[in-house]
């Protein structure tokens, strides 16, 4: 595809992607202290990287809400749009087991958060999540599918993965062994996993089935759960592939991805290229620190052996250049440092507050050739050409234009790294 008008909106479960990382990001940051075995000694958070709570900061002030086909008519604030704004719902008839079972997934671990905060209120999270799941794994069906108006602009490619993503959440959440066998079954986890036919294998707004076994791995690392054997080889067929992941992801491992840019960033598609180094960094730092936590001292890829520290610095350098530390010096976080983009392609951002304007007349705007009179701050754009570049054009909606789900993983990361280390709690419940 070449530089369009192409604009993209959000749908609900990419804005359930911001509070699901959001929340495992809050849990990431939790201290803890155990074990004394050999290998690498278990760490309290370190000082905080000042730089990175800057970034942070900045990062959880960026939010958007839409509809694809009405809104794309138009060019205007959101403060002053006057069109309809439909709700599209899903249900028996028309399912969308996407949407219910990432929303069972944001329910299920924002329970987790809330747990020691109000219990009642954790309890309802979780009630909710539980009736979710049910719904999205009883009338299965694609989101996409049911209402194929979204699938010029998010088209999914399945839902075996948010399903092992819910059910995955609710295990660590109510500690009932159904869902442990959901998962690690044949009938349901082994086949949904789909292990040999991966067509996207990266963490993304699509996919969560990296992020799935990164978080089961969880139980392999910490070995805290009494299980059948049925369910220890599952589980050992989850943690293989996160290995598998982590592994492809590290530049001296042997079974590396060729997948980078000459500046060293994880790079797979031109439109929003940024979500996959950024929701694969989230991934490293998290396994990492079980890594840590869990006193094992290396990875082995291939031979090749990489301990948490290694890992860890992986995913520094990724959230580096993104934040500057590129061959364009650019900040691809909005308002961080001296040199981010100025042409932002973002409704709100690119017309003027005191501007008196509507659906049509606003496009003036996004064809003017000044820079953005406001700044849309913590915005993340797509992100960087394979070849490092970066066109700062208001029309280059591929590269220019900010999603919610990157700003959402980028929160996740910056939360994982913004103490100079950590581990993690072993339990979650
Ligand atoms: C079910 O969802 C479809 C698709 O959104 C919608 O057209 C239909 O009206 C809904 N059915 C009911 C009974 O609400
Ligand atoms: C706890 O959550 C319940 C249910 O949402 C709510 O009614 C109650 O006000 C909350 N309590 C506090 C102290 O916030
Ligand atoms: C969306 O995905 C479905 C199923 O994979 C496919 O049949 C359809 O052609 C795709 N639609 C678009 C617009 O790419
Ligand atoms: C992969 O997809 C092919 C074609 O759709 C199918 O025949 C095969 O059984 C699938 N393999 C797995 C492991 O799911
Ligand atoms: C970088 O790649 C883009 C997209 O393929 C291309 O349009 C641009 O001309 C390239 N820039 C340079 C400096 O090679
Ligand atoms: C986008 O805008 C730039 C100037 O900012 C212009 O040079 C280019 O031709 C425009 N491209 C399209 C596809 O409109």
């Amino acid at each position: 595809m070449g530089l369009s008008r192409r604009r993209c909106c959000s749908c609900l479960f990419v804005i359930i992607l911001v509070v699901v990382v959001t929340f495992a990001a809050a849990i990431t940051i939790r201290k803890n202290r155990h074990r004394s075995e050999d290998g690498p000694v278990p760490e309290s958070p370190g000082h905080v990287v000042k730089k990175y709570a800057i970034a942070l900061g900045l990062a959880v002030q960026f939010f958007e809400v839409g509809d694809p086909e009405i809104d794309h008519k138009c060019w205007e604030r959101p403060e002053t749009m006057t069109e309809k704004r439909p709700l599209t719902q899903i249900n028996a008839t028309f399912p969308g087991t996407e949407v219910a079972a990432e929303t069972a997934a944001a329910l299920a671990s924002a329970s987790l958060v809330f747990k020691n905060i109000n219990s009642t209120y954790s309890n309802l999270l979780l009630m909710h999540a539980e009736q979710l799941f049910t719904f999205a794994d009883t009338y299965r069906g694609s989101y996409s599918l049911s209402i194929p108006k979204v699938q010029k602009y998010y088209n999914s490619t399945g839902y075996g993965d948010e399903l092992l993503w819910a059910a995955s959440w609710l295990y660590h959440a109510t500690n009932d062994h159904s869902y442990l066998k959901y998962v690690t079954g044949e009938k349901n986890g082994l086949d949904l996993a789909n292990w040999l036919n991966l067509t996207t294998p990266w963490f993304s707004w699509d996919n969560k089935l990296e992020g799935t076994q990164i978080l089961l791995s969880r139980l392999s690392f910490f070995g805290l759960e009494r299980m059948s054997n049925l369910e220890g080889n599952g589980l050992d067929q989850h943690k293989q592939r996160a290995d598998i992941f982590i592994c492809s992801l590290l530049t001296d491992s042997p079974t590396v991805s060729n997948s980078k840019t000459d500046g060293g960033l994880i790079w797979i598609s031109e439109w929003n290229s940024l979500q996959h180094p950024i929701g694969s960094a989230f991934l490293v730092v998290l396994y990492s620190d079980y890594m840590r936590t869990s006193r094992t001292a290396t990875l082995n890829c291939d031979g090749q052996v990489f301990t948490p520290s290694d890992i860890r610095s992986f995913a520094i350098s990724q959230l580096e250049y993104v934040l500057g530390d590129n061959p364009m010096k650019m900040s691809y976080l909005v308002g961080y440092g001296k040199n981010y983009p100025n042409y932002v392609h973002h409704r709100g951002a690119s017309i003027p507050a005191d501007a008196t304007t509507d659906c049509k007349a606003g496009f003036k705007w996004l064809d003017s050739t000044e820079p953005n009179p406001n700044v849309a701050v913590g915005a993340v754009v797509g992100g960087p050409f394979q070849n490092d570049s970066y066109i700062d054009s208001r029309n280059n909606s591929m590269q220019g234009e900010p999603t919610t789900y990157n700003s959402a993983v980028l929160v996740g990361l910056l939360s994982s790294l913004i103490a100079s280390s950590s581990s993690v709690p072993m339990s979650l419940s």
